[in-house]
């Protein structure tokens, strides 16, 4: 069997931290609940001491989770630890999370003092936090940066004082990945006592190496790693859970694996983007809307023929129910003819062959061909089909009830409903799905200014899931409603 790494998440701590990403305390205790259900073994719930609405997360969430221990962070302080053992007071398992600088740059400038005398103060907090709670880890802040004979002698004195974990951070994210390897094994090596504790790492991503640093952690010793879901976090971020989990998945060789419920890492970073207002970059590894896209001709072909010649994770392994195909004009005609047939058209090589030209001609007018498109190369008449928005009113502001009317031309019959929702994009949302009546779930919806001013034109991107299928839908209007409305419809266009 594998070695067992604990996965620490600290999404509502660190990567609470990003400008603009911060939560209510609803918001985190759905968050906690999804890392729940994903399994991760540590919950890093806030910094109580920080705020009076970090310290009632911590208290609630400690309230609503059961399995993962609950962690609060703090200083090494003794008024932050009183705030951090209060808040935890509801948690079934506990820790406090403790600890001061350790590089030199961090020991003169930020602390004004001198090793011994941070030395000191972090193992007096170690103490002092061990009267409230039996679990306690240690971060020596900035290990990436501290002398490792220093590192090892303040870890070695942390763990002497009760520390059952020793954080090593790479707070600035500067270390390459065989050196902050190398400062693990040296801890291995080095500290007398280590058997005694785990060593938990929390890389950050200044230089993109978190993900390859705590790797490089674990295969030499660590194991504990300390994430956040979309690599979310202060600056460039932090380690990101499903880049991490997933490597440890896929590289059999890596004698380290992790509890995390695989399947459920498309649907916690949905979650997180959404809550957090955070959108994920398309390319993001692992849960980027493109990560399991093919649009090369070549690659198409490959992964049509077998989806490991371009993929190396089974998408079902992470929530995503298929692999997508998308039509460009750098397409080639197996995945022409895939899209056709998932269509009912089968073509002999002749009649495809024309049709491709044709389709290589929009192609190059139209970035991508969607599936109505390819019904109009056919020769499908788009009346037949085609929802068109006749109408939109909307009612909404305080202290009103958000309502929504739409008039929709749906394959040429006129269909009119009006709903309620908690905002005028949900309830016009809620009106179409009166009219088109079919189990379509959204599964993301982003908002985008196209330039800055008020006055400018918004776009908006959703994607939608329908049977096990993923459809995209894309709107563009002054009015942010009205540009959510033509999303939804294009993207519902092409399921009906
Ligand atoms: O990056 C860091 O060093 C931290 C510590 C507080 C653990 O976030
Ligand atoms: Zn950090």
């Amino acid at each position: 069997m594998k070695n067992r790494v604990f996965v620490f998440d600290t999404t509502l701590r660190d990567g609470e931290q990003v400008p603009g990403c911060q939560l209510n305390t609803v918001e985190k205790i759905e968050i906690a609940a999804m890392l729940e259900n994903l399994k991760v073994d540590v919950i890093e719930a806030g910094f109580p001491i920080s705020s009076p609405g970090d310290f009632k997360s911590v208290v609630e969430i400690s309230k609503v989770i059961s399995e993962p221990i609950i962690c609060a962070l703090t200083r090494a302080r003794k008024e932050d630890i009183d705030a951090a053992a209060e808040s935890l007071k509801f948690a079934k398992r506990k820790r406090i999370h403790t600890g001061i600088g350790s590089s030199d740059v961090h020991i003169k400038f930020k602390f004004n003092s001198t090793r011994e005398k941070v030395l000191e103060q972090g193992v007096e907090a170690v103490k002092y936090a061990k009267k409230f709670v039996e679990d306690i880890e240690f971060y020596a802040e900035d290990a990436g940066r501290a002398d490792n004979a220093f590192l090892a002698k303040m870890v070695e004195a942390a763990i002497a004082a009760g520390a059952t974990v020793v954080n090593i951070p790479d707070t600035t994210g500067y270390c390459l990945p065989w050196e902050f390897g190398s400062k693990i094994k040296y801890l291995v090596n080095h500290v007398k006592n280590i058997d005694k504790a785990i060593i938990s790492v929390h890389c950050h991503n200044d230089l993109g190496m978190a993900t390859a640093n705590s790797l490089s952690g674990i295969i030499n010793g660590a194991r504990q790693v300390e994430v956040t879901i979309n690599g979310i976090g202060e600056r460039a971020g932090n380690t990101s859970l499903e880049e991490v989990v997933m490597t440890m998945r896929t590289h059999k060789d890596i004698d380290a694996d992790t509890n995390i419920q695989t399947k459920k890492i498309v649907e916690a970073s949905r979650l997180v983007s959404r809550l957090m207002r955070m959108p994920v970059q398309p390319n993001k590894a692992i849960v980027g809307r493109n990560a399991f896209a093919h649009s090369s001709g070549i690659h198409q072909d490959g992964v049509l023929k077998k989806r490991a010649n371009y993929e190396i994770i089974d998408p079902k392994d992470i929530g995503i129910a298929n692999s997508s195909i998308i039509l460009t004009a750098r397409s080639g005609r197996a995945a022409l003819k895939h899209k056709l047939e998932k269509l009912g058209y089968k073509l002999a090589k002749p009649q495809l062959n024309e049709v491709y030209q044709q389709f290589l001609d929009l192609a190059d007018k139209k970035r991508e061909i969607n599936d109505e498109d390819l019904r109009l190369l056919m020769g499908e008449k788009a009346t037949d089909r085609n929802i068109k928005l006749e109408l939109l009113e909307v009612v909404c502001g305080m202290p009103l009830k958000p309502m929504a009317t739409v008039k929709l031309w749906v394959k040429g019959k006129e269909e009119i409903a009006s709903a309620v929702g908690n905002g005028p994009v949900d309830s016009a949302f809620n009106a179409i799905n009166k009219i088109i009546k079919k189990p379509v779930s959204l599964e993301e919806f982003l908002v985008q200014a196209i330039t800055k001013g008020s006055d400018d034109m918004g776009k908006v991107h959703i994607q939608l899931a329908y049977k096990g299928d993923t459809y995209y839908g894309f709107g563009a209007d002054t009015d942010i409603v009205v540009a959510s409305v033509k999303a939804y419809l294009d993207g519902l266009q092409k399921i009906i």
